[in-house]
């Protein structure tokens, strides 16, 4: 028998719960009950936190389906959204439908298009150099999370906002209340509105004195009367947190991964090549879903999924992780194979509310795999992996503390 760990798999009326627990020792794997639900049951009902009962729909082909049909909303303050816990805050727009949710994301997109993001590339560079030499010079072993996961996304994302880098004891602090599950209404409630205070006092500055950055673009649309001061503060927090959270648990879950998987890791390692980065960012993305709470979404018609009928008000959750593990889209789909064509995954999701920052992440994904397994050629955990802190109560999934030595 399978023996697991974290939530436990069934409610008491039969409808199983989610989310469900990884297998014990396979922490890099989607649950095994996700699996058996998408050769078995594509669409199903699960049971949530609050005892909600919405469809979780499994295959990648249904699943961006759905993501990609208009009639489906991803409107966080409708009553039958399928929330991921108690008191989750709606986020700007990545919790809002068109015409508004395009309205906003457009006012930051070009900050974030692939012609913009690529002219970042030596400033990215810069960071990741700078942060492995602090490493070279520092402990040795050290937990790679704090010495060097959580800085480079970090720096990367206050250097485009023009948030203060010197206060990143206190947003990383915040953001983590803000994204782990168990985080009561009251801490979240706490955490999101000391960010909000924070960043919303960043934009009023921005008004009186710009600069070449995106608080100050969001400024400009303040004084256009395009957007209030809440509204910039509610993206820029969107973000802040999304800047850096996300990169930062995929750079210190992929070298677990790359660590256990050493042959793939010396592909990375061995090349001048900089497409095998390329590839394995794509790859690496496939494999280890952090965002591993699903989309959630809400029909607001009835609407067809799976060959059958969801009606108008039912929730929809969508796990990115077992999609990207799906046969159909993935042959032989638990292999980590860098050199595997995964671009059409969805891990930065699909439709109208697909990553905005995907072009960032990459470029520091690319960085990241080119720079850190070379520098240090002998990198190795500094601990047994089964005494690694895996996030199980995270909405981000990734690790706590990555103590590595070299
Ligand atoms: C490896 C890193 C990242 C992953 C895996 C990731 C994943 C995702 C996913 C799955 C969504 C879709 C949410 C949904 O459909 O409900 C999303 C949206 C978003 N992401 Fe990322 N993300 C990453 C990095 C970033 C970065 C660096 C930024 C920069 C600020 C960012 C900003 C956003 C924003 C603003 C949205 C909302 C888009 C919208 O609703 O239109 N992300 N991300």
């Amino acid at each position: 028998m399978t023996s697991t760990v974290g939530p436990t798999d069934h409610g008491t009326a039969g409808i199983p719960e989610f989310p469900m627990a990884r297998a014990a020792g396979r922490p890099l794997d989607p649950p095994p009950a996700l699996r058996e639900l998408q050769a078995e049951t594509p669409l199903t009902r699960v049971r949530l936190w609050d005892g909600s009962t919405p469809w979780l729909v499994t295959r990648y082909a249904d699943q961006r389906a759905v993501l990609g049909d208009r009639r489906v909303s991803a409107d966080m303050t409708h009553p039958t959204y399928p929330r991921q816990a108690p008191g989750n805050a709606t986020l700007s727009f990545i919790g809002m439908d068109d015409p508004e949710h395009a309205r906003l994301r457009r006012m930051v997109g070009s900050a974030f298009a692939v012609k913009h993001v690529a002219a970042m590339r030596p400033a990215v560079q810069k960071v990741v150099d700078d942060a492995l030499d602090a490493v070279l010079a520092g402990p040795n072993p050290v937990d790679l999370v704090e010495a060097f996961a959580l800085p480079v996304p970090s720096l990367v994302i206050c250097d485009l906002l023009d948030v203060p880098y010197r206060d990143h004891d206190f947003f990383q602090h915040n953001s983590r209340i803000l994204i782990n599950r168990d985080t009561t209404p009251e801490d979240r409630t706490a955490a999101s509105t000391v960010l909000a205070d924070y960043l919303g006092r960043l934009v009023v500055a921005k008004l009186d004195h710009p600069g070449d950055d995106l608080l100050s673009r969001l400024g400009e649309r303040i004084k256009a009367g395009e957007l209030t001061v809440q509204g910039a503060t509610e993206m820029a927090v969107l973000l802040l947190i999304a800047g850096h959270e996300t990169t930062a648990n995929m750079i210190a879950l992929s070298t677990v991964a790359l660590l256990s998987h050493p042959d793939q890791l010396a592909l990375l390692r061995d090349t001048d090549d900089p497409a095998v980065a390329t590839n394995a960012v794509e790859e690496l993305l496939r494999y280890l879903n952090i965002t591993h709470g699903g989309r959630r979404r809400v029909a607001l018609e009835d609407v067809e999924v799976a060959g059958q009928l969801v009606r108008a008000g039912e929730g929809l959750v969508l796990p990115n992780d077992i999609a990207n593990r799906d046969p159909e889209a993935f042959p032989d789909p638990d292999r980590l194979d860098l050199t595997r064509r995964a671009r059409h995954h969805v891990a930065f999701g699909f439709g109208v509310h697909q990553c905005l920052g995907q072009p960032l992440a990459r470029l520091e994904l690319e960085v990241v795999y080119r720079t850190l397994y070379r520098r240090l050629p002998d990198l190795r955990l500094a601990v047994d992996f089964d005494d690694i802190p895996f996030k199980h109560d995270g909405f981000v999934y990734g690790v706590y503390e990555l103590p590595v030595a070299w």
